[in-house]
C-alpha cells in the first residue's frame, strides 16, 4: 500500500514543527525561534534551535538539521512512511492508500493474521504460566528458581505451553483461527488432520519487533531431554525473518540510544537477566553470525557494538564471522569474554550487576587486535603462517573504507604494526593494495576502467575529509543565490513580476550552467522551474518535504537560520543590522550579480588564452575587442554591486 498524494498534502498542511518536536524536547521561545536541549547529542546548554517560520531545526552543537519528518525519522528511527503515519495519527488525518499488487495484498493479509495469532498465543501462554497449577508448579517455579523476578517475566511477556498434546491448539481452534495461518506460525503441527502443539512443556520467549508486536517465539524445554532440542524457534514466515531479528531490540532501543552502545549476547536468557540487573542496552543474535540486516538495525542506534560471549564457546567464532561486515558498516566493535564457563546470564547472577558492569567496562578488547593476537599466537614461529596473518590483518583494515573512518584505519595500522613488529610504512602499502583490489573487484562488476579506479582510490586516500567538507567560497555564493530564490521567490520584485520570474529571466539570459557549477544546485533549480512553470507555487515547504531526500537535505542545508547576510555583500552593510527580509531585493540582485561577475571573469580568462594562441592580426584584433567589451561589462557589474540601492 502506498500513501496517497493528497493524504500527504493534508498531513503536511497541518504539520506544526514546534508541536511535533515539543513532544520530544522541552522548548523555550527565544526571539522568533525556539531553543532546547539537543535530543541527538549530550549537552548541558541548549543549542538545538527551531525556526517555526521556516519549519526547520538545526543544532548548532552537533550540526544536525532537518524538517518535521526528518526529525521523526532521526529521533524515532522511523522510515519516511512511518513518520507520515505518525503525523496522520497525531493530526487526525485519515490515510488514503492507493492499491498495490494482489501478491502484496496476500502477503499483507498473511502478516496481519500472523500478528493476530501471535498476540493471542502470547496472552494464552502468559495465562498458562501464571494462572494454572501446571504453569505455576512447573514453569513459574523453574523461572523463579533461576532468579527471574515476576516483574521481569511480565515485562518480557514470558509464558508457558502445557505438556498435554493440544492445549493451545484447542484454544486456537475454539477462537476460530485459520488453520493455514496457525501452521505458518509454527505454534502447531498437523498430524493426520489433527492439530497438535509444537512447544509442549516449554517456557515461551516472545520475540518482539521494533514496535513491540510479537513476531515469533523461542520455546525452551524445561525438563532435560537428550532427544528434544533445547530451543524450538518460530520457522521463517511472512513476519518472522530470522536474519532481521535481534531478540530484545524492542526493549533495548532507547537504552542503546542513551548509552550509545549496544551489547550483543547469545541467548534469550542472557538478555532477560541483564535487563533485570539494570543493564538494558542488550540484544541477542541467537548464537549465529551477525547478518547485514541485524548490523543495520544496530547502526540505527549506535556505532558502538560490544560483543559479550562466554570465553570457551564456539559462539565467539560465529559472532566474529560477522565482523568484517560490521567494519564495513563503520561500527566500532569490541569484545568481552566471560570467564570460567559462565555465560552473561549466569555471570550476572553470580557477581551482581555492578561487578558485571565493571567487568565489561574493564575487559573490553578491540576485536581486530584481539583476532590479530590470537592468529599471531597460533602462527608461532612459522614465517609462512605469519605472513598470512599480516595479509589477513591488512585485508581487514582495508575494509574500514569509509572516509570518515580514515583516522581509525591509521590507528589500526599503527597498533598492528607494533604487535606484528613490522614497518608501519610496509603495512600501509599492503593495506592500500587491498583497498585497490577491493574497489577493483566491486567496480569490475559495473565494468569500469581499472586505471580510473586506481586513480579514484589514490584520490580517496589523499583527500582530507575535513577539507572536502569545507565548501569552497564559490559554492557558498552559488548557495546564496539559490537561497534567495528559495526564500524570496514568491515575493514581488516589482509591480509586474515576482522575484522568481525576475531571477529566471536573468538566469536564462546567462545560461544556468554558466552561473552554477554544483550539479545538485542545478537540479534543485530545475525542479523549482518545473513547478513554477506548471503553476505550482514553489514554496520552501515543497522542497523541505520533497520525497527525494537528497533534494530536501540540500534545501534544508541551504536555508539559513540566522539570517546571515550573504558573503559577497555583507561588507557594504557593516555597522547596520538589517535582516535579510528587509533587504531581499538587494540580496537577490547581488547574489545574481556575483555569479554573473564570476562568469564574466571566466570569459575574460578564456579570451586571454585565445589571445595567446591567436594567429594573425585579425584574430588578435577580435580577441582584443572581446576583451575590451568583457572588461566593460565587468566594470559595470562591479559598480552596480557597490552602488545600486533599491527602494
Ligand atoms: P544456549 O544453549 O547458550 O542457551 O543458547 P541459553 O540462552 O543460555 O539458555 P539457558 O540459559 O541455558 O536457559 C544460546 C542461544 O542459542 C539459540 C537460542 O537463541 C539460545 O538463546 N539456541 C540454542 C537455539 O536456537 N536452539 C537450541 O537448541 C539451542
Ligand atoms: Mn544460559
Amino acid at each position: 500500500m502506498i500513501i496517497a498524494q493528497n493524504t500527504i498534502q493534508q498531513i503536511l498542511s497541518r504539520v506544526d514543527i514546534i508541536d511535533i518536536i515539543g513532544t520530544f524536547v522541552k522548548l523555550k521561545k527565544r526571539g522568533a525561534n525556539y531553543l532546547g536541549l539537543c535530543p541527538f547529542h549530550n549537552e548541558k546548554s541548549p543549542s538545538f534551535t527551531i525556526s517555526p517560520a521556516k519549519e526547520i531545526y538545526k543544532c548548532f552543537g552537533c550540526g544536525r538539521s532537518g524538517n518535521s519528518i526528518s526529525f521523526l525519522m532521526e529521533a524515532e528511527k522511523y522510515s519516511y512512511v512511518e513518520a507520515l503515519r505518525w503525523l496522520a495519527n497525531k493530526y487526525g488525518v485519515e490515510i488514503e492508500e492507493t492499491e498495490t499488487s494482489p501478491e502484496y495484498k496476500q502477503q499483507q493479509q498473511a502478516a496481519d493474521s500472523l500478528y493476530i495469532i501471535n498476540n493471542f498465543a502470547q496472552q494464552f501462554f502468559s495465562t498458562q504460566l501464571f494462572e494454572t497449577d501446571e504453569g505455576q508448579d512447573i514453569a513459574l517455579s523453574y523461572l523463579k528458581q533461576r532468579g527471574f523476578r515476576e516483574d521481569t517475566i511480565k515485562k518480557f511477556q514470558l509464558g508457558y505451553n502445557p505438556e498435554a498434546k493440544d492445549t493451545f491448539s484447542k484454544a486456537a481452534l475454539a477462537a476460530q483461527y485459520n488453520q493455514e495461518y496457525l501452521l505458518k506460525s509454527g505454534l502447531v503441527n498437523n498430524r493426520e488432520g489433527v492439530l497438535n502443539d509444537n512447544y509442549r512443556g516449554r517456557i515461551i520467549f516472545p520475540i518482539h519487533n521494533q514496535s513491540g508486536k510479537v513476531l515469533g517465539f523461542g520455546a525452551r524445554i524445561i525438563k532435560k531431554n537428550d532427544k528434544a532440542p533445547k530451543y524450538i524457534n518460530t520457522p521463517e514466515n511472512e513476519i518472522y525473518v530470522k536474519s532481521k531479528v535481534l531478540y530484545g531490540s524492542y526493549f533495548a532501543r532507547q537504552p542503546i540510544d542513551k548509552a550509545d552502545e549496544c551489547l550483543l549476547v547469545e541467548g534469550y536468557t542472557d538478555v532477560v537477566s541483564l535487563h533485570q540487573a539494570g543493564i538494558e542496552n542488550v540484544v541477542a543474535s541467537g548464537g549465529t553470525a551477525l547478518t547485514p540486516d541485524q548490523l543495520r538495525l544496530i547502526k540505527k542506534y549506535t556505532n558502538n557494538l560490544t560483543i559479550i560471549y562466554d570465553g570457551d564457546n564456539a559462539g565467539v567464532k560465529a559472532a566474529l564471522r560477522g565482523l568484517d561486515l560490521a567494519l564495513e558498516e563503520g561500527l566500532n566493535v569490541q569484545l568481552v569474554l566471560i570467564p570460567d564457563g559462565e555465560d552473561p546470564d549466569s555471570y550476572v547472577n553470580k557477581v551482581g550487576s555492578s561487578a558485571f558492569t565493571t567487568f565489561i567496562a574493564t575487559n573490553k578488547k578491540d576485536v581486530i587486535l584481539f583476532q590479530l593476537n590470537i592468529a599471531l599466537a597460533e602462527a608461532g614461529n612459522d614465517n609462512n603462517k605469519k605472513s598470512l596473518v599480516i595479509n589477513q590483518i591488512a585485508e581487514t583494515i582495508a575494509k574500514i573504507n569509509k572516509l570518515e573512518d580514515f583516522s581509525k584505519q591509521q590507528a589500526y595500522i599503527k597498533q598492528s604494526a607494533e604487535i606484528l613488529k613490522i614497518e608501519e610504512s610496509g603495512l600501509i602499502a599492503l593495506v592500500n593494495k587491498h583497498i585497490k583490489e577491493k574497489v577493483y573487484k566491486d567496480e569490475t562488476k559495473a565494468s569500469r576502467n581499472q586505471e580510473f579506479l586506481n586513480e579514484a582510490v589514490d584520490n580517496a586516500l589523499q583527500i582530507d575529509n575535513d577539507a572536502a567538507l569545507l565548501l569552497s567560497k564559490d559554492e557558498q555564493h552559488e548557495r546564496a543565490m539559490v537561497r534567495s530564490l528559495l526564500e524570496f521567490g514568491n515575493k514581488p520584485w516589482n509591480d509586474e513580476e515576482t522575484v522568481a520570474k525576475y531571477m529566471f529571466a536573468e538566469i536564462a539570459e546567462n545560461q544556468l550552467s554558466d552561473l552554477i557549477d554544483n550539479k545538485n544546485l542545478v537540479r534543485l533549480l530545475d525542479t523549482y522551474k518545473i513547478w513554477y512553470d506548471n503553476g505550482i507555487e514553489p514554496t520552501t515547504k515543497n522542497f523541505l518535504y520533497h520525497d527525494d531526500v537528497e533534494l530536501s537535505t540540500l534545501a534544508v542545508s541551504i536555508m539559513d537560520f540566522n539570517y546571515e547576510i550573504s558573503p559577497n555583500w555583507s561588507a557594504h552593510f557593516e555597522g547596520h543590522i538589517p535582516t535579510r527580509e528587509d533587504l531581499f531585493k538587494e540580496e537577490v540582485f547581488s547574489t545574481l550579480n556575483y555569479l554573473k561577475l564570476r562568469k564574466i571573469k571566466r570569459l575574460i580568462d578564456e579570451n586571454q588564452l585565445e589571445l595567446e594562441k591567436a594567429i594573425g592580426n585579425d584574430e588578435q584584433m577580435i580577441c582584443l575587442q572581446t576583451h575590451q567589451h568583457l572588461k566593460q561589462v565587468e566594470m559595470e557589474l562591479t559598480k552596480q554591486l557597490g552602488t545600486v540601492i533599491f527602494r
